[in-house]
């Protein structure tokens, strides 16, 4: 059996190029013959890190996994989810955008509650364990439930995505650049919460940051793309997140580790800068 189709891979790319516009003046290849494969580890959850340049085609690698056109689907090669190739969205993965991506119109309680809504839940019962999800990513049930967005400071407006994607408990959770709006304190606070959501619901992550830090200390193998078309260059196994954000990002042996993978980085030339340090 091919690795592609094992059932201990949980997501694989097998040679997958995406190409906007082919064919015309405005063709761009975002990523060329990427593959690579994401073990199913069913009591833990891998949790992969990406980073790479601006443009990089890392959001289309999240995009394509979701399903979610134009990037879906890929100009040739495989994507696959579980044995399958992905044939567009569905509730195994749920995606966390950077932009707080809410309605406007419905409260904090309605926006939890919006995938069970879809998934034709009763009102009772989807607005509990809407509650319940408020309360599990860190907001105020009683002072939090009724407000909308706009009333929201950022922070407090992505524990609400954070919410409203992982109530469905999705078996892979894509994360584009979540905490990359956020200052450096609430960053911290809401890597702390990711990590105990995550050890929760045992989800495969896949997590695009700017941020070395926050790769090695989210991830447990982190991935380094070149500048577009994105390859895979480099895949770095680190330890997980067994302390605190702030506790551990102190370590003299995580320093150690983030200015290795930045000199791998600085080596390929133009690399964002993490905008938190
Ligand atoms: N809808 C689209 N139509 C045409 N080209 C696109 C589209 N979306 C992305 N691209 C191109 O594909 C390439 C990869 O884009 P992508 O958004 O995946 O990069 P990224 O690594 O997420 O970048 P960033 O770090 O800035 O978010 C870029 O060159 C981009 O211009
Ligand atoms: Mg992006």
């Amino acid at each position: 059996m091919p690795a592609q189709a094992s059932p201990d891979i949980v997501v694989a790319f097998d040679r997958v190029t995406k190409t906007f516009h082919p064919g015309t003046a405005h063709a761009s290849t975002a990523i060329r013959d990427l593959s690579f494969s994401v073990a199913n580890r069913p009591d833990h959850g891998e949790f992969v890190a990406i980073l790479g340049p601006s443009g990089c085609g890392k959001s289309t690698i999240l995009r394509l996994i979701a399903g979610l056109r134009p990037h879906f689907p890929a100009t040739s090669g495989r994507v696959i989810v579980a044995g399958r190739p992905v044939e567009g969205p569905g509730p195994d993965r749920g995606m966390v955008f950077q932009d707080y991506t809410s309605f406007d119109n419905r409260t904090v309680l309605d926006n939890v509650a919006f995938g069970l809504e879809c998934a034709g839940v009763p009102v009772r019962e989807r607005r509990e364990r809407a509650r319940e999800w408020i309360g599990k990513v860190g907001l105020d049930v009683v002072r939090d439930s009724s407000k909308y967005p706009h009333q929201l400071s950022g922070g407090m407006r992505q524990r609400v995505a954070i919410a409203r994607s992982l109530i469905l408990r999705p078996r892979i959770i894509l994360m584009d650049e979540p905490f990359g709006a956020l200052d450096p304190a609430i960053r911290l606070n809401m890597q702390d919460l990711l990590v105990s959501l995550w050890r929760d619901l045992e989800a495969t992550v896949f997590f695009v940051t700017h941020s070395v830090e926050e790769a090695v200390y989210l991830g447990d193998r982190v991935y380094v793309l070149s500048a577009a078309p994105g390859r895979l260059l480099h895949e770095i196994e680190v330890p997980p997140p067994e302390r605190p954000a702030r506790e551990m990002q102190r370590e003299p042996a995580f320093g150690k580790l983030v200015f290795e993978i930045r000199d791998i980085i600085e080596k390929l030339g133009v690399m964002h800068r993490p905008q938190d340090g």
